[in-house]
């Protein structure tokens, strides 16, 4: 089995969430229960994913390459912020039935696809390179402590 690394841990989390939200658009005038919960599933999931990442991962390479004033990380947790933002507002019409949410969908995906290249292009490749397999499992092992 291939080495365990952040950028295949966290990339293989990208895939999985833009799956669900695909299924949610999918399905969102067919089978709306569904395309919900499926939309749920995202969400909860993305927010897991932004706590992983702004609690565990950036402060360990902010630590390991001493880019704690500025960088990188700075402008991840400001875009997940605005992604933040963008996924209340898309929240907010589902949980009132609203299926006019094209706008907020394009709005979300366009910011979250451009975000997910820049960690997955850059930044996760980055931390492997500079974070030690022990501090990585020790990493993983804090993130399953994150329900
Ligand atoms: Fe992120
Ligand atoms: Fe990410």
């Amino acid at each position: 089995m291939p080495e365990r690394t952040i950028s295949t841990m966290f990339d293989e989390d990208h895939e999985r969430l833009d799956a669900l939200f695909k299924s949610f658009q999918t399905l969102k005038r067919t089978d709306f229960p569904k395309a919900k919960s499926a939309f749920l599933e995202f969400k909860a999931g993305l927010q897991r994913h932004v706590v992983w990442e702004e609690d565990i991962l950036f402060p360990l390479w902010e630590r390991k390459s001493g880019m704690t004033g500025g960088g990188p990380t700075i402008v991840m947790r400001s875009e997940h912020r605005e992604i933040g933002d963008r996924l209340e507002s898309l929240s907010r019409k589902i949980q009132a039935q609203n299926l006019e949410t094209e706008r907020e969908e394009e709005f979300l995906l366009d910011l979250l696809d451009r975000h997910n290249m820049s960690e997955e292009e850059v930044l996760y490749p980055e931390m492997d390179h500079i974070i030690s397999p022990e501090e990585r499992e020790a990493a993983f092992r804090a993130m399953e402590k994150i329900a």
